[in-house]
């Protein structure tokens, strides 16, 4: 059951797409206190998920969350908020289980148990604001609730879910031939390759600099024949340029966001001055929308997008003002405490409050003050994409993912986790962020493999990528500067080939999965008390996920770690894989286990009952069989799965022939139905 309630006269998100009537009801669960904050008492065992994008746990007790979209590239754990915002939270406690959706666009703050261990408050900017409650006595009935709320998940085309090559700093095509040709040489999958901001002509949307990439479309077209898709990064920020015919454009239109005053408002970011297309005008965002096509018609299909918080390094004005204060410091003798003031005055410079309170938006002729909506930026930066996709090129999948999101956004696009770190910790971050994300109806995730900023390391790399074969984007990204990461760069290239064969051979299962996940309003990523609600153990582990139905995984997340304690609610078989060719099974009783997880092996464990398809893999999702397909599975009773393939670009999604019911025995006997022939065999059962 889902109830709204509405606290004065709330802007619109569009996040919800099910129109709900305003529930008469006494406002459930929170009380309301002087402040305008609503408060929850939590008992000592309450538990809360969600908040999608955040720091910490799964279980999200125990620190203050900021709902503010932040251009942060430190995902320490003292951070209050990342790139997205996510008002999603599920209370599990043994006198109530709901969930609980904040719609609103400002600034929000979730203060989990921080200022007293008992106590959920949360603190809207102002108080317009609808809140929706879902209930159930399951929790992910909750989810599914919700996500039938906010409507159908983004779904990828399949070649997305193949494995992808980024680097900030690629500088031409050569490079880019480069990578291809050292993945092909060494047979190392790879299915796409990024462009970061390098491709452009000085950092200008839709441009391409003809000197780094002569024939940009034959250059595509190349690329189109080694199976390999180029994925240009497109920024928030329009470089303002005379002759620049977007910029003119968008001034001429009015599209860019105005100060306080009517003018144009001006900050910087990488290409210099830049103008902010006002996302959350409906004009402005179709006509950015549009020039999409100008790399569309060039062949490419697909995207990333980025600085949409948006990021403002600073602006024009406060710089000045800035360097005017800074000059009072001149000739003076500076004590340590005004050494730092001036340090920071610098700092704050940078994606200030002050900035973010001084634009404002039009929307449908409605003058927004930015901080009032900060959160829908990012959001409806990609929403101008994927409409206009949809406008441009209606029978197909266009890949697009952006940095910054908000609920409803998920819609539109898959995001990645931002600019995370070549650290160890950050494997386990994104562990927990997965399932968060699911939650709130991301699903086509992922974070940089082998980390962004700073080096990595071989075996760091080689751990983030054994978890990354299980998420949707999978993909290797890092900052200009830091070392080398293709995989190539390093020395055990066959263990990540190996690695690498384990992703394309799950492919149609992952596939299948992401599609269904998306479909159906589920999951893909569980944390494990949504699976084993009565096990009071499962419940707070915080490093293993159950991922779909099938299988738990159990990342290694520690350098030099042979392995890992892991616990199995129930008995499970354990797939120990070397190669997609290469591996052992273990059938394991219920409790804990101390399991060997060398470098280059990966580990998961099939619930009873279950099987999954697995292909003979392939160096390009091309070459990857949805027919062919062996069963790997922990057959006791009977297990049934509903496999769903189709060709990867389509959107007839519910289309019957895209979908196989596959029953296996204990002896082994499949039964298929459906009009698709499949060419099935055991691989293991
Ligand atoms: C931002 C993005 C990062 C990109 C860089 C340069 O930091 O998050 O992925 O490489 O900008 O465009």
């Amino acid at each position: 059951m889902i109830r709204k309630f509405t606290f004065g006269s709330p802007l619109s998100t569009d996040a919800v797409t099910v129109s709900t009537p305003v529930c008469t009801d006494s406002f459930p669960y929170f009380s309301l206190t002087k402040t305008s904050s609503f408060l929850y008492h939590m008992d000592d065992k309450t538990r809360i998920y969600g908040l999608g994008e955040a720091v910490r746990g799964i279980n999200k007790r125990g620190w203050i969350y900021e709902s503010f979209a932040s251009d942060d590239c430190d995902h320490s754990e003292n951070k209050r908020s990342l790139y997205g915002a996510h008002n999603f939270l599920i209370i599990d406690s043994e006198k109530d289980l709901f969930g609980v959706f904040f719609d609103y666009p400002a600034r929000l703050t979730f203060d989990i148990g921080y200022t007293l261990s008992n106590q959920l408050l949360i603190t809207p900017l102002d108080a317009n604001l609808d809140i929706y409650f879902i209930e159930s006595e399951d929790i992910n009935d909750i989810v599914t609730q919700f996500r039938q709320l906010i409507g159908q998940s983004y779904i990828a085309p399949k070649w997305a879910l193949g494995y992808g090559q980024s680097r900030w700093g690629y500088k031409n095509a050569d490079d880019i031939r480069t990578v291809v040709r050292r993945h092909r040489e060494e047979h190392l999958p790879l299915d796409s390759v990024y462009l970061d901001i390098d491709y452009m002509e000085k950092y200008k949307d839709f441009t391409v600099d003809e000197n780094r990439f002569p024939d940009f479309s034959s250059f595509v077209e190349e690329m189109k024949q080694e199976n390999i898709h180029l994925v240009p990064i497109i920024d928030a920020g329009i470089k303002i340029e005379k002759g620049y015919s977007i910029y003119e454009e968008g001034v001429h239109k009015n599209y860019f966001c105005k100060n306080e005053d009517g003018t144009d408002f001006t900050a910087a970011v990488w290409p210099g001055h830049v103008c902010f297309p006002d996302f959350l005008n409906p004009a402005a965002r179709r006509w950015f929308g549009q020039k999409y096509n100008i790399l569309l018609t060039q062949g490419i299909d697909g995207f990333w997008n980025d600085m949409n918080e948006p990021a403002i390094f600073y602006t024009p004005e406060r710089l000045a003002a800035t360097l005017q204060e800074l000059g009072d410091y001149c000739g003076k003798n500076l004590g340590v405490n005004e050494f730092f003031e001036l340090r920071d005055k610098i700092k704050d410079l940078s994606n200030s409050d002050v900035d973010y309170r001084s634009f404002y938006h039009n929307a449908d002729g409605n003058i927004l003050c930015h901080d009032k909506v900060h959160n829908l930026y990012g959001y409806n930066m990609t929403r101008s994409a994927f409409e206009a996709f949809e406008e441009l090129l209606p029978e197909k999948r266009i890949l697009i993912f952006s940095r910054s999101s908000y609920v409803g956004m998920h819609r539109y696009g898959g995001i990645w986790t931002g600019d995370n770190m070549s650290v160890w910790g950050h494997i386990l971050l994104t562990v927990k962020m997965l399932p968060s994300l699911n939650m709130c109806g991301f699903l086509y995730i992922g974070a940089d493999l082998g980390g962004f900023g700073e080096n990595t390391t071989e075996d760091l790399l080689l751990r983030f990528l054994a978890l990354g074969i299980f998420t949707p984007l999978m993909r290797n990204h890092s900052a200009l500067g830091t070392r080398e990461q293709e995989i190539y760069q390093f020395e055990k290239t066959d263990a990540f080939r190996r690695l690498l064969s384990i992703r394309y051979g799950l492919l149609p299962y992952l596939y299948s999965e992401y599609v269904k996940a998306s479909l159906k309003g589920k999951m893909l990523f569980r944390p494990m008390r949504f699976v084993y609600p009565e096990d009071s153990r499962a419940a707070g582990i915080e490093d293993q996920l159950m991922l779909s139905d099938e299988l738990m995984i159990t990342p290694v997340y520690e350098q030099n770690a042979e392995g890992r304690y892991v616990y199995l609610p129930e008995k499970m078989r354990m797939i120990r894989m070397r190669s997609l060719t290469d591996y052992d099974t273990v059938l394991l009783s219920a409790g804990d286990h101390y399991i060997d997880i060398p470098l280059d092996t990966v580990v998961f464990f099939l619930r009873p009952n279950c099987i999954i398809p697995l292909s003979a893999g392939g160096e390009n999702i091309t070459e990857v069989s949805g027919i062919s397909l062996k069963l790997l599975g922990y057959v006791t009773d009977t297990a049934c799965y509903v496999y769903y393939d189709d060709n990867g670009y389509e959107k007839d999604y519910n289309n019957p022939a895209h979908y196989n019911t596959i029953r296996v025995d204990p002896t082994g006997n499949i039964l298929v139905t459906g009009e698709r022939t499949l060419d099935l065999t055991i691989a293991s059962i």
